[in-house]
């Protein structure tokens, strides 16, 4: 199932790596956090070249509703209690300047990606507390966000947050433009990564600094952020004939939808759940893309499919992106993971902050996006939830399955996969892996395909 965005752009192809090389800094992963952390880099004098182990934006870019917002849900009001409020100002700041940096580049290259400039909205059915106070620490830390109840919903709200100057764009495009200006080999799979010495199928490349940007880091130890980032699923319909609205929204009640205008089509969202845990797909009720289908014609009478898909994004025990220094132990290695749902503003703050960082510079807004930073009672409690997740896929591994069952362990640490009928593939409660019907991976952290394995006894 194809993006709208993957529908009208072919990136053009690159080289593999052309065997062993030395260079200052080895990227891994051709995304928008990869490229633009090169980009950066480049412009800092500093040469990087980026390893992707399929083709450039392969991974997640394609997948997302591409809107560039510092609207991250309901976070300024629980960062500012959480971190207090110099640390939540860095993180709206860095926000609202990745959009500020969007547009200068955009304008600067002349990249014809559909920029547009629009308010972002979240919205709720159910009351208005929360938004009101979302609103309130928005505006605190200097984002021009209101409190209002007016929308342009085909329903009834009793209120939304208003921010203004954000974005959508397409992702792709611009990623195609950025890329021609970046050192990227395809098709080059990072195999292994000790010390200084990046290895893949086509040579060894020998570097001080290797940044991880490839979605979930496949190192488990040390890092160790396969014990605090799970990976979570959710659904895109593209809808030809429903009325567009000029913003973005974003549902916080428990069934919310995000609505968002590409061209003549509205991009309607939602139905998010914990990979590998498919209650609610056909097995067990509703399909997700037909609930996302009948509250499209039940909302806009008259309007007519024409693409969906789905994504996958890493998620931190307390919703903030891990970014900076991979671990104490690695000083040379560096990471940019578990971005949720907001990968398009993340990425370039990442590459903002990874540059610094590899360049030496001061950037005190880093900090808050630290890997290393201070663990929240937040963050215990989805420790917790998280670890009973994998301990129960786990403890599957050791179970017969039933009698006619072929279901695979996953390579990754072993969990037993989980058949998903919607999407036809086997992912991984405890990770997020995913593999297709005949076991070839699709997304990691696990490295490997999973060995299909009859358990009939047969
Ligand atoms: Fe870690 Fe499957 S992704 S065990």
């Amino acid at each position: 199932m194809e993006s709208v965005w993957m529908n009208d752009t072919e990136i053009r192809k690159r080289e593999a790596l052309p065997g062993d090389m030395e260079v200052p800094v080895v990227v891994i992963g051709a995304g928008l956090a990869g490229i633009l952390t090169a980009y950066y880099l480049k412009q800092a004098g500093i040469r990087a070249v980026v390893l992707e182990a399929d083709r450039i934006g392969s991974g997640q870019t394609k997948n997302t509703t591409a809107k560039i917002t510092s609207q991250h849900n309901l976070i300024y009001d629980r960062l500012i209690r959480m971190f207090g409020r110099r640390m939540a100002a860095y993180y709206a700041g860095a926000n609202e300047a990745a959009i500020g940096e969007y547009e200068r580049l955009i304008l600067e290259k002349r990249i014809d990606c559909d920029f547009v400039k629009c308010p972002a909205y979240l919205y709720s059915q159910a009351g208005t507390e929360l938004l009101k106070r979302e609103a309130e620490a928005a505006e605190a830390l200097g984002i021009k966000a209101s409190f209002g109840t007016e929308c342009e919903l085909p329903f009834t709200v009793a209120g939304v947050v208003r921010f203004e100057n954000q974005a959508r764009f397409h992702p792709l495009r611009f990623l195609e433009k950025m890329a021609e200006e970046v050192e990227v080999y395809e098709q080059t799979k990072v195999l292994k990564v000790t010390g200084k010495r990046v290895e893949t199928a086509r040579g060894c490349v020998t570097t001080e600094h290797t940044v991880f940007a490839a979605h979930f880091p496949f190192i488990n130890v040390p890092g160790y952020y396969f014990a605090r980032m799970y990976q979570e699923r959710s659904y895109v319909t593209a809808l030809e004939g429903a009325k567009l609205p000029e913003g973005m929204y974003l549902g916080i009640d428990r069934e919310g939808l995000s609505f968002r205008t590409c061209g003549n089509l509205l991009l309607l969202g939602g139905g998010s759940h914990r990979t590998g845990i498919n209650h609610g797909s056909r097995a067990g009720g509703e399909c997700r893309y037909e609930m996302l289908r009948s509250r499209g014609r039940e909302l806009y009478p008259g309007c007519r499919e024409v693409l969906r898909w789905s994504a996958q994004d890493c998620m931190t025990l307390d919703g903030l992106p891990y970014i900076g220094r991979f671990s104490r132990r690695r000083p040379g290695w560096y990471v940019a993971t578990g971005f949720g749902k907001w990968g398009m503003t993340t990425a370039m703050v990442s590459a903002r902050i990874l540059t610094a960082l590899i360049g030496g510079r001061d950037c005190p807004e880093a900090d808050i996006f630290s890997p290393q930073r201070h663990f929240t009672v937040q963050a215990a409690r989805e420790l917790a939830v998280h670890g009973a997740h994998t301990a129960k896929g786990l403890a599957k591994h050791f179970l017969p399955a039933g009698n006619r069952e072929i279901i695979p362990n996953c390579p990754h640490m072993g969990c037993r996969l989980e058949w998903n009928p919607e999407e036809e593939s086997y992912d991984c409660p405890c990770h997020g892996s995913r593999f297709d019907r005949e076991g070839h991976l699709i997304d990691g952290p696990a490295q490997t395909d999973c060995e299909r394995h009859d358990n009939s006894g047969v």
